[in-house]
């Protein structure tokens, strides 16, 4: 997105406002110091986009980079008030607290949580400042959706500042069992935060349930399946929302004749090859990515494939490099895909095509229509929109998915190929199953999946949210008009 796209708007109340770590733009300084904007990562943006414009909504987030204030901005029709946040912070709140306590906390300890005091305080700092940029922004009597794992306290603060606002919470990662959670230092600080809200929306029941189970452990107040009675009369709901992707988009996006050309042409300079097999997440500890090229390395060193009809792609996008488990999981995977190529590869047929960079929707869109099998086997995953867009891309029936039971997706899209990550030769089993499995096998599994992600699209979960949270805090005199179509 170009600079010229974007106007400055003078800070005007709005009925909904939106509160996440990041802005739905990512501001990149060129070499020359020319400015830029690109969609930042994550689907939250996907998600969101079409009920800000319905609502004329504004979004308030942080750019991306270490900055000082930059003004509130109009990006392509989106009200955007950026939130800065200082190096220490980027390094304390977001590298900290939120990406090595939090994030490795909440998805099963995959990697180790660290706990160290100043990220916690600069946590506080931060969530402060956001409630207090939603505080001035937010109309009378508005309708703000807090989302995500760093914004946990900003429900709490934002209740104190304003309590004329309807707030929602919706947590995009899973929420961890009471045993995990239990681990941290600032456990009832979290709980009381995400209190300040009217809905605490998760993307699985259990989770949910965990939260209201920890509520009446460690906070001590009365709950009633998923309500909680506070001592001021105050009723929170807790309930699951599972996040979905725009499914229509997508699927015309993949229907597109350069989309049909470009997949053609991905498996041409693929050397046309029998199969073509796919992994794209984030290169993250929690996607299971070593463990999934570890199987298919087996496969092929055992002859199950050979490497000349059948190539594994693996794109990988660039995540959080400053963070040292990030940094350590980056070293091991090259490590990994050097040596299966050293060992297995042969001259024009590695053993992976490892691509560690983000590629447009386009772009893809093309890549899961030259897939055969899309493999998906995070060790833990709150959703995983990836195994929906494939599905949406499949508009001819075939191509299989192989979905990590541990993935909140698994829960809707139940007629993919199953599998637990942690299981290496079960992995390979499932793996050479969804290889070796009949048109008519595939048709049948890729329709009903594709009958899901079409009768529950992201408009879809963004209504129901919306109106549950209006249920739970009645505001007579406004009332938000729900996304259309
Ligand atoms: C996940 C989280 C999002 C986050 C995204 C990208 O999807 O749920 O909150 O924005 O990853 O991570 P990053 O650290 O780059 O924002």
């Amino acid at each position: 997105m170009s600079a010229a796209s974007r106007t400055k708007t003078p800070t005007r109340q709005a009925d909904l406002v939106i509160v996440a770590n990041r802005l739905p733009v990512d501001r990149v300084v060129n070499a020359d110091g020319s400015e830029d904007w690109r969609r930042s990562p994550g689907g939250l943006v996907t998600a969101i986009e079409p009920v800000m414009r319905q609502n004329d909504g504004a979004w308030i987030g942080w750019s991306g980079s270490a900055d000082g204030g930059l003004d509130p901005f109009v990006d392509d029709g989106l009200s955007l008030v950026p939130v800065p946040l200082s190096a220490e912070e980027v390094e304390d709140f977001y590298e900290g607290f939120s990406n090595a306590t939090l994030w490795p906390l909440y998805h099963d300890v995959v990697a180790k949580p660290e706990f160290h005091r100043e990220w916690w305080e600069s946590y506080v700092r931060v969530n402060r400042r956001f409630a207090a940029k939603a505080a001035e922004v937010a109309a009378e009597d508005a309708q703000v959706w807090v989302h995500d794992y760093q914004m946990q306290l900003v429900p709490a603060m934002l209740r104190e500042l304003r309590p004329d606002l309807r707030i929602g919470f919706f947590l995009h990662i899973p929420f961890p069992p009471a045993e995990l959670f239990q681990q941290l230092p600032w456990r009832r600080q979290l709980l009381e935060g995400l209190l300040g809200a009217d809905l605490v929306g998760f993307q699985r029941p259990g989770a949910s349930q965990n939260f209201v189970r920890l509520v009446r452990q460690r906070v001590g107040h009365k709950t009633h399946r998923d309500k909680i009675y506070l001592p001021d009369g105050r009723v929170v709901q807790a309930g699951s929302f599972p996040i979905s992707i725009d499914t229509k988009a997508l699927d015309d996006l993949a229907r597109s004749e350069s989309v049909a050309e470009r997949a053609l042409e991905i498996r041409e300079q693929l050397g046309n090859p029998r199969k073509v097999l796919l992994g794209i997440d984030r290169l993250d500890y929690t996607k299971g990515i070593y463990d999934r090229l570890r199987a298919y390395g087996e496969l092929v060193e055992e002859g199950t494939v050979s490497v000349e009809d059948t190539v594994f792609v693996q794109v990988a996008t660039p995540s959080r490099e400053r963070v040292g488990q990030y940094k350590r999981l980056r070293d091991d995977i090259d490590r990994l895909v050097g040596r299966l190529n050293g060992d297995l590869g042969e001259i024009g047929s590695p053993a992976i095509h490892y691509m560690h960079t983000s590629y447009p929707k386009d772009e893809m869109a093309a890549l899961f229509r030259a897939a055969d099998v899309m493999v998906v086997t995070p060790l833990r995953d709150g959703m995983n929109l990836v195994a929906k867009e494939y599905v949406a891309c499949r508009w001819d029936d075939r191509g299989a998915l192989v979905l990590s039971e541990f993935a909140g997706a698994a829960d809707e899209l139940r007629q993919a190929y199953m599998v637990n990550p942690y299981d290496i030769n079960g992995m390979k089993q499932t793996i050479v199953r969804a290889m070796q499995a009949e048109p008519r096998e595939l048709s049948r599994r890729m329709k009903a999946m594709r009958k899901t992600v079409a009768d529950h699209d992201v408009k879809d979960w963004a209504r129901r949210f919306l109106a549950v949270l209006a249920d739970a805090r009645p505001l007579h005199h406004k009332q938000l008009r729900p996304s259309g179509d």
